[in-house]
């Protein structure tokens, strides 16, 4: 595969976790060399591993072959230095939800890429316009939110800043479409579209577990069999993480201001007794041999 015709070329994900080596490979696969970089050597190697794993699934249902598979490999690099970074057009920052980390590393960023690159954020939760207030050009900044496992599922949204000039939302749009994915424009509110939607909804799962409405499995065969979604809301859960289901229901809450956000008391218990999901081993579910 030649690598696809569009103005943005180069690009850096920053952030080896499961969101930023899932939107590494998606990128890679649509045929643009990726730079992703981490600060420990030990997490890119981890963030590559799970690149691995996803592009086994691909060839073992046909989707890639080998080739294939070898090609994306090669088209993704690693770097423990931001300042490798210099030449990227577009840099999507996908590290811990912490907005002083998250303001320190694009004020580092500010200084290394170009005027003209494009800066943005994965966050699930913290406000793209507070993030682009700390870099020099906020009109090139811009949240594009992937949803996990990335390289399923189609969307990306698109978040607007109160700074985000429509130039930056046009090329970001026309870039996420480039690499097979849907984007949608979104306004930054709190949550965004789906996380003010889809994280209450799980909040309201655990609060149903706790009021004992139903038992944990029937309260996930509730939602699949009877709404048709994938998995039920307590798996689902799981999976995004117990600690960022809580920030994100505290994030609504503060700053939408309506009680109707407060966190679930269960929630919260999980959260500090450190069952946070599958990445922990054991949430509302146990997961035998996780991490
Ligand atoms: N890489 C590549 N392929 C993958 C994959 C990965 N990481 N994970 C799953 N797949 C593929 C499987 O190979 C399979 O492909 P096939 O149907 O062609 O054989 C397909 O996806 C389905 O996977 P499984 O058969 O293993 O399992 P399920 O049918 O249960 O699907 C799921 C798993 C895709 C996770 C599905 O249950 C799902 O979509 N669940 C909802 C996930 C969701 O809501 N995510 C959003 C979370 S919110 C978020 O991310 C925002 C953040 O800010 C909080």
């Amino acid at each position: 595969m030649s690598e696809p015709d569009a103005t943005i070329r180069s690009i850096g994900v920053i952030g080896a976790g499961t969101m930023g080596s899932g939107i590494a490979q998606v990128i890679a696969q649509a045929g643009f060399p990726v730079t992703m970089v981490d600060r420990r050597d030990e997490d890119l190697v981890r963030g590559l591993k799970a690149v691995e794993k996803s592009l086994g699934r691909l060839v073992k249902k046909g989707t890639l072959d080998d080739a294939a598979a070898q090609a994306v490999r090669g088209r993704i690099s690693t770097s423990t230095d931001v300042p490798r970074l210099a030449g990227a057009d577009l840099v999507i920052e996908a590290i811990y939800e912490d907005q002083s980390a998250k303001s320190e590393l694009f004020r580092s960023l500010d200084g290394v890429v170009d005027h003209a690159a494009i800066l943005a954020s994965n966050t699930s939760s913290i406000s793209i316009s507070a993030l682009a207030a700390t870099v020099s050009h906020p009109d090139r900044f811009v949240g594009l939110h992937f949803f996990n496992p990335v390289p399923v599922l189609p969307l990306v949204e698109v978040v607007r800043g109160l700074q985000t000039a429509d130039e930056t939302i046009e090329q970001v749009t026309e870039f996420t479409q480039t690499i097979g994915k849907s984007p949608v424009v979104v306004q930054d509110m709190p949550g965004f579209a789906v996380n003010r939607i889809l994280i209450p909804m799980i909040n309201e799962a655990v609060f149903a577990l706790s009021d004992g409405v139903a038992g944990r499995d029937e309260l996930d065969s509730v939602m699949t069999l009877g709404a048709g979604h994938p998995m039920g809301p307590l798996t689902l859960a799981d999976l995004i993480g117990l600690d960022v289901c809580l920030s994100i229901m505290e994030v609504l809450h503060r700053d939408l201001g309506d009680d109707k956000y407060r966190p679930a008391p269960l929630l919260r218990k999980m959260v500090a007794s450190g069952k946070l999901g599958r990445k922990t081993g054991e949430g509302f579910y146990v997961y035998e041999g996780a991490a």
